[in-house]
């Protein structure tokens, strides 16, 4: 399948998705505390995202993952799984959601420090936000992937931090992960440029360690293979006539 351009009818409806999918973060933020297990956090979600919004978790079923959302904690890079072990103090834990809403999907995710957390901890988590930004940033058409993906790279190894290769950004809409794929490195002026109309994901994975993943045996889990702390932060971004809208946008942010 190709990169699809999404009518202004499709467009609507990512708004929404995208919006919703905000609000689940920002319904969650508060319960993310010292003592709660993840179990509990993706109970909270699930019955936020079915009874409140009326959507569907797109993480539940899909390809077999068995929870609503995914919660990745330290050394867990992604796709982690909500389980019964309670989070403790100065633990980073990566809470992504993905709602679907009348058929189009919107994904974003967000770091939280549980307690107070090490200055290790808080770096990392402000790195990857940066990076994200500075891809964020460079969203316009006639940008090319190459360009985002270096840009990423660049600020996170400029700072002695690693770009994880196996997981990137995607395209989104109908589909959960469509084309393109964005990857969170590379060479400028490379890759496809962006059109008006594409909707699509960044959400580097950025680790204070080697670059190396591990897939654990439950086939979801990736970890850093040098266990050492990592963190992510998402959005779903539609490029404009002249630059980039953040469908994912929560309260507290500006931009
Ligand atoms: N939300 C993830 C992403 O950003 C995908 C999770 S797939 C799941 O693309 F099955 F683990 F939920
Ligand atoms: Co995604
Ligand atoms: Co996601």
């Amino acid at each position: 399948m190709t990169v699809q351009i999404k009518t202004t009818e499709e467009i609507e409806k990512m708004r929404l998705a995208g919006r919703l999918a905000a609000e689940v973060l920002e319904m969650i933020a508060p319960f993310v505390l010292p003592g709660v297990t993840t179990d509990e956090l993706n109970q909270r979600c699930h019955e936020y995202i079915v009874n409140e919004q009326q959507a569907i978790p797109a993480p539940l079923n899909y390809h077999g993952f068995p929870k609503s959302i995914c919660t990745s904690v330290n050394h867990v890079v992604c796709h982690g799984i909500p389980n019964n072990k309670p989070l403790k103090e100065g633990d980073i834990v990566n809470i992504d959601i993905t709602v679907i809403k009348n058929g189009y999907h919107g994904d974003t995710s967000q770091m939280f420090g549980v307690g107070e957390v090490s200055e290790k901890a808080k770096r990392i988590m402000r790195i990857s936000h940066e990076c994200l930004f500075k891809g964020i940033e460079l969203v316009k058409p006639g940008t090319r992937l190459g360009d985002i993906g270096f840009a990423i790279q660049h600020h996170a190894e400029t700072l002695k931090c690693t770009v994880v290769r196996e997981y990137c950004g995607h395209g989104i809409g109908i589909g959960f992960h469509e084309q393109p794929q964005v990857l969170h490195y590379g060479k400028r002026g490379s890759g496809m440029p962006l059109e008006k109309g594409m909707t699509f994901t960044i959400e580097p994975m950025i680790n204070v360690g080697k670059r190396h993943v591990k897939l654990l045996d439950d086939d979801w889990t990736v970890i850093t293979k040098d266990r050492t702390l990592t963190a992510q932060w998402e959005h779903t971004i539609l490029v404009t006539d002249d630059g980039v809208e953040v469908l994912t946008k929560r309260s507290d942010e500006n931009f």
